[in-house]
């Protein structure tokens, strides 16, 4: 059997034209009032995608918002705290009701601490893996329940290049930038078959306003990975926007439990 005789061979001639076509698919960006997760709700709303900003900051949320729609994109703002179960589950629930599915959610919400490992207080290192994890991991859950019942669905978590390698005053963000990496592929083991993909984007150090609260309290962590980096420069939180389209789209068909380091080549040196 050859090409000319099996579909499953042949290549319709608008093929590349549906490829990453986001068009009216539904997603959720948690963390989209601020910096990267605000950069990938703006960027879906320009592939027409009807997007769903979960924060807890709501100002941070309306300015994403305002942004989507003066560029003629489609959003709504949700308040969502993505360590309370109840309220994610609510969101869930929220979402498929106003939109009748989910077809995409990035878990972007994030934070930081820095402290030397000897002294990290108990309560910070309880908050940023409450936040980063266990926070990715109950909207995973939530949302990913109803991707299940539609039989397709795509997650993209925030990992980070702290999720491969160490850098000082950090424990806490490591540990839970590694574990966002082991949720991302036991979801993607478990969930294939059903149609779920789930995958994680891995950035380098980038600008954003986590960034700049993170080196008020030191910038030793952050010269560490600028000492490392092939270039002297932070990412853009817009650099993220191809990767969260290709993840999101029938492009990456094939690819789950994948991480698409956007590190500017960091993991290479
Ligand atoms: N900035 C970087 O250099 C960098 C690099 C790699 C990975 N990341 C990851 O990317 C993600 C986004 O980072 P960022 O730089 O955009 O940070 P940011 O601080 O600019 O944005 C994070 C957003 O998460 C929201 N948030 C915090 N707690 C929340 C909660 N409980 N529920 C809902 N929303 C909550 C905040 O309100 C904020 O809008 C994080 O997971 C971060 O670890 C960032």
């Amino acid at each position: 059997m050859d090409a000319a005789t099996d579909d499953r061979l042949t290549i319709p001639a608008d093929y590349l034209a549906t490829l990453f076509d986001l068009r009216d698919r539904v997603a959720v960006v948690t963390g989209g009032g601020s910096g990267l997760g605000a950069a990938i709700a703006i960027g879906y709303g320009q592939a027409g995608v009807r997007v769903v900003i979960a924060d807890i900051n709501d100002v941070g949320s309306a300015a994403t918002k305002a942004t989507i729609a003066a560029q003629g994109g489609s959003a709504e703002t949700l308040h969502l705290d993505v360590t309370d179960k109840t309220d994610v589950d609510a969101a869930a629930d929220h979402v498929v009701a106003t939109y009748g599915r989910v077809d995409i959610l990035v878990n972007s919400a994030g934070s930081a601490f820095r402290a030397p490992a000897e002294d990290f207080p108990e309560e910070k290192f309880d908050f940023i893996l409450n936040l980063n994890l266990k926070g990715t991991y109950l909207c995973c859950q939530a949302f990913g329940r109803k991707m299940l019942a539609q039989r397709k669905g795509s997650i993209i978590n925030l990992g980070s290049i702290g999720s491969f390698v160490g850098y000082p005053w950090a424990s806490a963000y490591l540990a839970s930038k590694g574990g966002v990496l082991g949720v991302t592929r036991g979801l993607a083991l478990e969930w294939r078959d059903r149609g779920i993909r789930v995958n994680a984007i891995g950035p380098t150090l980038m600008e954003s306003p986590l960034t700049r609260m993170a080196a008020q309290r030191t910038s030793l962590t952050a010269d560490f990975i600028r000492a490392r980096m092939l270039r002297p420069r932070l990412g853009l939180p817009r650099e993220l926007i191809g990767a969260a389209v290709f993840l999101a789209s029938d492009a990456s068909d094939l690819v789950t439990g994948h991480t698409l380091m956007c590190d500017d080549g960091y993991l290479a040196a």
